[in-house]
């Protein structure tokens, strides 16, 4: 891959499509018009860094808002990082990813362009400088929740051939301008092989959101993207961050955090406050059960993409047909609920309230 993304480009590239390949045509910049578009990365064009580099804001010559992330330096690491994202990214595309429109690569400059995602990532809306506005109300954390699902389904299961995406969290689900979700950063992603479930890799991805066995053995299947899914769906119905730092330096998980409160059913101190008891019960019951699920400790037990797809529309049927309560304390903690939830996705959310057991197979 590297071979070929270096053979492929250089400064006296014009514009024109590498990706002859499929349908969806992506651009080479030029350097000039990207210093012109970001106002020279400016830094009150940025709009955050990362691991890898710096994002900035900015203006393409036809009008069209853009964002362009500058690697930080060319190392041979960097340099992989580049061309497995540009790579990925230019053979899929799904209404819930990212889509890459182009990329500059000429002397230690690597830049990657994307679409401006007018309402930033899921970071900022939960932990970050627009959490205090609330504007990720319930029905749009749900149908977040089901549009990054979606976009994980088809990169496990419609692309050949298959990805595994690897760094699924909060910063890398971007919001457009209806907060539709679109899941970013390819980089760490891993082709596999058509007929392998899972390959071994280095550990890469985020503290907070790794499967246990890609983090202590390095096994990466589509059930590691499934664990790190269950983190973000936890994430987005509590508002609570992956990892927590308690008195004394110890860290606590966000699973153990919400364990003991489903053992007891205390359903509605799990609900983000910041939603002013303003949710639908039933649906939040199904979210946290789905994500505890997902982050089994054992990778067979979790769910597919697909199951995860169908469970939460599934769930978000019932929410069409009725408007989502005002709770006023939120529930009644064991009003109605008491019962135990058998987690398994095959049923449907309302089979599974009707269980009279909850356990949660850990
Ligand atoms: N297309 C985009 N539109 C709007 N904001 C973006 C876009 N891409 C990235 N950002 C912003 O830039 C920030 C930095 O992104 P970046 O991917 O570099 O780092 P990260 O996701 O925080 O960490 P990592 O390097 O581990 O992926 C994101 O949190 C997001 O707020
Ligand atoms: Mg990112």
């Amino acid at each position: 891959m590297l071979k070929y993304f270096c053979c492929s480009c250089g400064e006296s590239r014009t514009n024109q499509s590498f990706n002859k390949s499929t349908s969806h045509p992506w651009e080479a910049y030029n350097l000039k018009e990207l210093l012109h578009a970001t106002n020279n990365f400016h830094d009150e064009n940025k709009l955050g860094e990362g691991g890898f580099g710096t994002v900035y804001w900015g203006r393409n010559n036809k009008g069209v808002e853009i964002a362009v992330k500058r690697l930080k330096s060319m190392t041979a690491k960097a340099e992989m990082e580049f061309a497995v994202e540009v790579e990925i990214l230019g053979r899929v595309r799904h209404k819930n990813l990212l889509a890459l429109r182009g990329f500059y690569a000429g002397g230690d400059e690597r830049l990657i362009v994307y679409d401006y995602m007018p309402n930033h990532s899921l970071v900022s809306h939960l932990h970050g400088k627009l959490a205090s506005e609330v504007k990720l109300d319930w029905n749009r954390r749900m149908s977040v929740a089901i549009g990054a699902a979606e976009g994980l389904l088809y990169l496990h299961s419609e692309v050949s051939p298959h990805i595994i995406h690897r760094d699924i969290k909060a910063s890398n689900v971007l919001l457009d301008s209806d907060f539709n979700a679109k899941v970013a950063d390819f980089g760490f992603a891993k082709l596999v092989p058509d007929g392998m479930t899972h390959v071994t890799t280095k550990v890469k991805g985020t503290l907070g959101y790794l499967a246990p066995e890609y983090a202590m053995w390095g096994k990466a299947s589509n059930s590691c993207d499934v664990y790190s899914f269950g983190i973000l769906l936890l994430e987005l119905v509590t508002g609570r961050k992956p990892i927590e730092k308690l008195p004394g330096g110890i860290k606590r998980d966000i699973v153990h955090w919400v364990t003991p409160m489903i053992e007891n059913g205390r359903w509605s101190n799990i609900i983000d406050p910041r939603l002013g008891g303003k949710y639908d019960p039933m649906q939040l019951r199904n979210a946290v059960v789905l994500a505890i699920r997902c982050t089994n400790g054992d990778s067979e037990s979790r769910p597919t993409m697909m199951e995860v797809v169908e469970f939460l529309r599934g769930g978000m049927k019932d929410v069409r047909k009725k408007e989502v309560v005002v709770m006023k304390n939120g529930l009644d903690d064991h009003e109605d609920y008491e019962d135990d939830y058998d987690i398994g996705v095959s049923q449907t959310p309302d089979q599974q309230c009707a269980k009279s057991s909850y356990k949660l197979s850990r």
